[in-house]
């Protein structure tokens, strides 16, 4: 198994890259790619730049390229539940694209022909992230991710994409990742832990909390390589 370790921004690699062994870095395609070892397991990281169509390079080449077979996102959301505080993990069962809009058509919020409005993550790397949070004693949210290209900082629209997606949770790169992995058949799962609660504090608090939330995304992710391996 090759495990592919993707995030959006620095922030939300570098804890994983700097616990890399036998690190070779190579840039392909204006974006740099880590293989190693993590406690024996191969992986290859690389962070995307932020949004949906980064995430999608990054992605099919991390699969394409360098022939992971397994794909682990690990990053930071805005809340949207009120019961998601910052620094708390929440998984993806489910991403959908909250900014996808041919409802003009009569078509669903997110759904374009041949597509789906929620793509789900893969439920044996999700059971797994289950056992990891048991034996570590932490709390594991799950619920519906929605992605989109834009930061939100506003409470009327979060409630909106909260509404319309029953989503838990927003970031910018998760059902881009979702559709690559799960048209290529490669099994996949999205962590995030919150940075901010997408409303009018939401910049603010992502510039604060953005380096300590990532860091507990990517201490998770790291025990789950251990788990997986
Ligand atoms: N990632 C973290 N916080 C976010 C927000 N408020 N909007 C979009 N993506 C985010």
């Amino acid at each position: 198994m090759k495990i592919a370790i993707m995030g959006a921004m620095p922030e939300e690699v570098e804890p994983i890259v700097e616990k890399l062994d036998d690190m070779k870095k190579t840039v392909y395609a204006v974006n740099t790619y880590y293989e190693g070892r993590y406690h024996g397991q191969e992986v290859v990281v690389a962070y995307s730049k932020i949004g949906k169509v980064f995430a999608t390079l990054t992605a099919t080449i991390l699969i394409e390229k360098f022939a992971c077979n397994t794909l682990l996102f690990s990053g930071v959301a805005g809340a949207i539940s009120d019961k998601l505080k910052i620094g708390d993990l929440i998984i993806a069962d489910g991403l959908c694209q909250h900014d996808l809009d041919i409802t003009a058509f009569g078509h669903p919020y997110g759904y374009v022909p041949e597509g789906e409005v929620c793509i789900p993550a893969d439920v044996n790397l999700r059971n797994i992230a289950k056992n990891v949070a048991k034996e570590k004693g932490l709390i594991l949210k799950e619920g519906i991710i929605a992605t989109g290209d834009q930061f939100i900082a506003n409470a009327e629209r979060k409630d909106w994409i909260g509404n319309t997606f029953n989503a838990d949770a927003l970031e910018m790169e998760g059902a881009a990742v979702a559709v690559v992995c799960s048209s290529l058949n490669v099994p996949f799962f999205i962590l995030r832990a919150i940075s901010d609660s997408a409303d009018m504090d939401a910049s603010f608090n992502f510039d604060e909390f953005l380096e300590s939330s990532a860091k507990i995304s990517a201490d998770f992710i790291l025990s789950m390589v251990d788990e997986i391996k």
